[in-house]
């Protein structure tokens, strides 16, 4: 079955080293039977949109704004990611909440968003390392996404994709064990299946990240109802994320 790999290629890259990026990394995916997804920054993805446009990779944003458009200096609404062809937005990742605060009611608006303009969204959820030590990952969990999917309806979950993906391991090569992230799915389809309906909760998709590199990628990719990754640090380096995308 195919699988969704998104690349995460965060604040990396300037114009000349997307192009160059691009130039390396699309010929080593052209018959990946895989959906891929490149999420660069904000200035590169016009540009990496063109590329894109006679391959079968998608382009995604990193984040977007709560508000759909007026005085909001610095932010990038929905509509505009839409109209530079991107099919998906990344909303609640982890850095976004440790470094720019964003809250659970916030990324419920820029989720909002999003659907409005027909975007897809991959939700970030996951729980730290003190939670997990002290046994409250499942409530973090049931938490994020309860307050993050707040007011949605049950056919709209459907363009939205839940990346699980524990803390401590972003970033870090710190790998959660194999049955820890296999629990943890399984418990955010019964959430899903509690707010929502079994049959979203059977047919949605979560992908894991966290860590995932050339070398892993088979181990995180293989585990029970896991269907995709979200890449971060391997993404940047076009040979290993061409590894990543053609397993
Ligand atoms: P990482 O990042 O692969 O570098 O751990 C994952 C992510 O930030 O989504």
């Amino acid at each position: 079955m195919k699988k969704y790999i998104f690349g995460n290629l965060k604040m990396h890259f300037n114009l000349k080293q997307t192009e160059e990026y691009l130039e390396n990394f699309l010929p080593k995916v052209e018959s990946s039977k895989n959906e891929i997804v490149l999420c660069p920054s904000f200035v590169n993805l016009m540009f990496t949109g063109q590329k894109l446009t006679s391959t079968k990779v998608l382009l995604g944003a990193q984040n977007v704004a709560s508000e759909a458009s007026g005085a909001y200096t610095g932010e990038v609404s929905a509509s505009m990611l839409k109209s530079v062809g991107a099919t998906y937005v990344l909303v609640g990742h982890s850095e976004r909440k440790k470094y720019f605060l964003e809250k659970n009611e916030t990324i419920n608006k820029k989720i909002q968003e999003c659907l409005g303009q027909g975007l897809k969204v991959v939700l970030c959820v996951g729980e730290s390392k003190y939670e997990r030590a002290n046994k409250k990952h499942k409530q973090s969990l049931e938490k994020q996404l309860c307050e993050c999917l707040k007011g949605l309806y049950d056919n709209e979950l459907k363009n939205i994709i839940i990346a699980y993906e524990p803390i401590y391991s972003i970033g870090s090569g710190v790998l959660p064990k194999a049955k820890e992230v296999e629990e943890a799915v399984s418990y955010i389809r019964s959430v899903i299946q509690a707010e929502f309906s079994e049959k979203t909760a059977s047919s949605l998709k979560i992908l894991y990240g966290g860590s995932v590199n050339a070398e892993n990628v088979k181990t995180f990719a293989g585990i029970k109802g896991v269907n995709g990754l979200l890449v971060g640090g391997a993404s940047i380096k076009p040979d290993e994320f061409a590894k990543v995308c053609n397993i």
